[in-house]
C-alpha cells in the first residue's frame, strides 16, 4: 500500500504507517501544492490513500486523476469544507478528519484570544515594546473582564461546548448558545452549574436562543464554533453585526468565510463592537483591506490547533483512519454526508 502526503507533517502518523510496512511518500515542498502539482502526482503514482491539508482543495477531478484504486482521503483537520464529498461518496472514496483530538487545543485558543483582546495584550505588547510606558498608571490601557460576562457560543459541536466548560468552570462567566438543534442534555447540566445568563436552575433551558440574533443582542463575546457550510457562509453579516452590543468582541476559530470580514473591519473601524480576535480568515492567507491597520483586533494566523502535542494526535488519528480502510473496517472518523 502506497500512501501520499501533500505536505510534512508531525511524525507520529507517519511512523505508524511505516510500522505497517507502507510506502509513505511526503510531499519535498514545505508549501501548499499548486493544483496542477498535486494532479500530476496522483495521477502518476497510484496511491491507495491521500493524506490531505485543509489547505488541499479535493474535488471531483483529484478524485478521478488519484484513481479506482485510491480507497481514502483522510483530511488532517476536523473541518472539511475543502473536500467535496458528494463527489467522494459517488466514487466510493472515503473522507475521514480530526476530531476529538484538537477540541481542548482549539477551545483553549479561544481563550487565549478572547483574554487577549480584551485585556488588550497585543496592544499592552506593542505599547510597552516602542517605549511608550513611563510608569504605571490608573487609567493605563483599561480592558475588560470576562468572568460574569456573558459568552454566546454560536455551534455547540465539540468545540463550542469546550469553550461553554471553560466559561462557565474556569471564568464564572454565563452562556448561552444557538445551534441548530438544541442540546438539552446540556442545558440541563450547565443551568445546573449556575450557567445560565438568566437565572440559574429554575430557568431550566434558559441557555438556548433560538435565533442568532436573541444571542447577538445579548452577548459580551460571540464565539463562533460552526462548521463552514453553505448555510454559514456569511452567518455573521453586516446586518447582524448591527446586533452585537457595541462593548461586545467577536471571536472566530472556525472558518474565516462564516464571518464577511469586510463588514466585520467596518464595524471595527467604526466601534459598533469593541473588538474581535480571529485565527481564521475569508480568504487565507489574505487579510480584508484594512483588518491589519486596526488596533481593536488580535489576529493570529490559522493555528488554533497548533500545539505539538495536538499536531502529533492528529497525525496519529489520520493514520488510524487510513489504516482502519486498508484492513477492510471502518475509518473510525468517516465524514458522514
Ligand atoms: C483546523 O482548522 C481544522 O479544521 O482542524
Ligand atoms: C497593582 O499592581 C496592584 O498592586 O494593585
Amino acid at each position: 500500500m502506497k500512501i501520499f502526503i501533500t505536505r510534512e507533517i508531525p511524525d507520529s502518523g507517519i511512523s505508524a504507517l511505516k510500522e505497517k510496512g507502507y510506502e509513505v511518500v511526503i510531499s519535498p515542498h514545505d508549501r501548499v501544492l499548486t493544483r496542477e502539482e498535486l494532479i500530476t502526482t496522483l495521477s502518476g503514482n497510484a496511491y491507495d490513500a491521500v493524506l490531505c491539508l485543509l489547505t488541499d482543495k479535493i474535488d471531483a477531478e483529484i478524485f478521478d486523476v488519484a484513481g479506482k484504486q485510491c480507497k481514502i482521503f483522510a483530511n488532517y483537520a476536523v473541518g472539511f469544507d475543502n473536500i467535496d464529498l458528494k463527489a467522494a461518496a459517488e466514487r466510493n472514496i472515503v473522507v475521514s478528519n480530526t476530531p476529538d483530538v484538537l477540541t481542548n487545543t482549539v477551545a483553549e485558543h479561544t481563550f487565549a484570544l478572547m483574554l487577549a483582546i480584551s485585556h488588550r495584550i497585543a496592544e499592552a505588547d506593542r505599547f510597552t515594546r516602542a517605549g511608550k510606558y513611563v510608569g504605571w498608571a490608573p487609567m493605563l490601557l483599561l480592558g475588560n473582564d470576562l468572568s460574569e460576562k456573558t459568552v454566546g457560543i454560536v455551534g455547540l459541536g465539540r468545540i463550542g461546548s469546550r469553550v461553554a466548560h471553560h466559561a462557565v468552570k474556569g471564568f464564572d462567566a454565563k452562556i448561552i448558545y444557538y445551534d441548530k438543534k438544541r442540546n438539552l442534555e446540556f442545558e440541563k447540566e450547565f443551568s445546573a452549574q449556575g450557567g445560565s445568563a438568566s437565572g440559574g436552575e429554575k430557568e431550566f433551558g434558559a441557555l438556548y436562543r433560538p435565533t442568532i440574533e436573541a444571542l447577538l443582542k445579548e452577548a459580551d463575546y460571540v464565539s463562533i464554533h460552526v462548521p463552514l457550510l453553505d448555510s454559514t457562509r456569511h452567518l455573521i453579516n453586516a446586518d447582524r453585526l448591527k446586533f452585537m452590543k457595541p462593548t461586545a468582541y467577536l471571536i472566530n476559530t472556525s472558518r474565516g468565510a462564516v464571518i464577511d470580514e469586510k463588514a466585520l473591519v467596518d464595524a471595527l473601524k467604526n466601534k459598533t463592537i469593541r473588538g474581535a480576535a480571529i485565527d481564521v480568515f475569508e480568504n487565507e492567507p489574505l487579510l480584508a483591506p484594512g483588518l491589519q491597520e486596526l488596533d481593536n483586533i488580535i489576529i493570529t494566523p490559522h493555528i488554533a490547533s497548533g500545539t505539538e502535542e495536538t499536531r502529533q494526535a492528529m497525525s496519529r488519528l489520520a493514520a488510524e483512519n487510513i489504516i482502519a480502510v486498508f484492513e477492510g473496517k471502518e475509518a473510525p472518523n468517516k465524514v458522514k454526508i
